[in-house]
């Protein structure tokens, strides 16, 4: 996310969330890139370290791009919610949640922008949230995964790929996954 935009983003969420602004984990990645990977939210490491998909997903998220023979360095990748969902459990200990539609709401006017400001070739949602966020349609990735969407007002295509961290609790999406990775591939040689 260029400089501006990082700053108007930390700005609107110190008047709505003071003090959270230093929590945001903003995309990166080249602009014009050919691809925009966008997923949910950022977990743990994300905030600890102030970068998209550094955690386990991250991992998986790597593994399938070097299949498809992308690097993570020509892709832009960010999340639809920029701060990281948690929940205090009985112990006392942060954990994820899902973001809440009030928390993906208030995040989309800004992942708008930086789809405008990043103008890629094409954008990939990693699960329904991203999907639903961008396309502004309530889509399930188990029906449209693999498939090339027109991704509402961006007037871009968007290909839906599963969420990588549904593969830690899937293992048997892995395959599926792999498939929708490639074909992903195949459709940016044609871009
Ligand atoms: N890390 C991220 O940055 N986003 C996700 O959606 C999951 C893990």
């Amino acid at each position: 996310m260029a400089e501006d935009l990082r700053q108007a983003l930390r700005a609107f969420i110190a008047g709505v969330m003071p003090g959270r602004e230093n929590a945001l984990v903003f995309g990166e990645g080249p602009k014009h890139a050919k691809l925009m990977l966008i997923g949910e939210a950022p977990g743990e490491q994300e905030t600890l370290q102030g970068r998209p998909f550094v955690g386990k997903a991250g991992q998986n998220l790597d593994h399938f791009l070097a299949l498809a023979g992308l690097s993570r360095e020509e892709i832009y990748i960010s999340n639809a919610v920029k701060l990281r969902p948690t929940k205090t459990g009985k112990t006392g200990r942060l954990s994820n949640r899902p973001p809440t539609k009030d928390e993906i709401a208030l995040f989309r006017p800004w992942l708008m922008r930086e789809i405008e400001e990043v103008a890629p070739g094409m954008i990939a949602t990693l699960g329904n949230v991203p999907l639903r966020a961008v396309t502004g349609r309530s889509l399930s990735i188990g029906e449209v995964h693999g498939q090339v969407l027109d991704a509402g007002e961006t007037g871009l295509p968007l290909f839906a790929l599963y969420h990588p961290a549904s593969l830690i609790y899937n293992r048997s999406l892995t395959d599926v996954y792999e498939q929708d990775v490639r074909a992903l591939a195949q459709r940016l040689k044609t871009l």
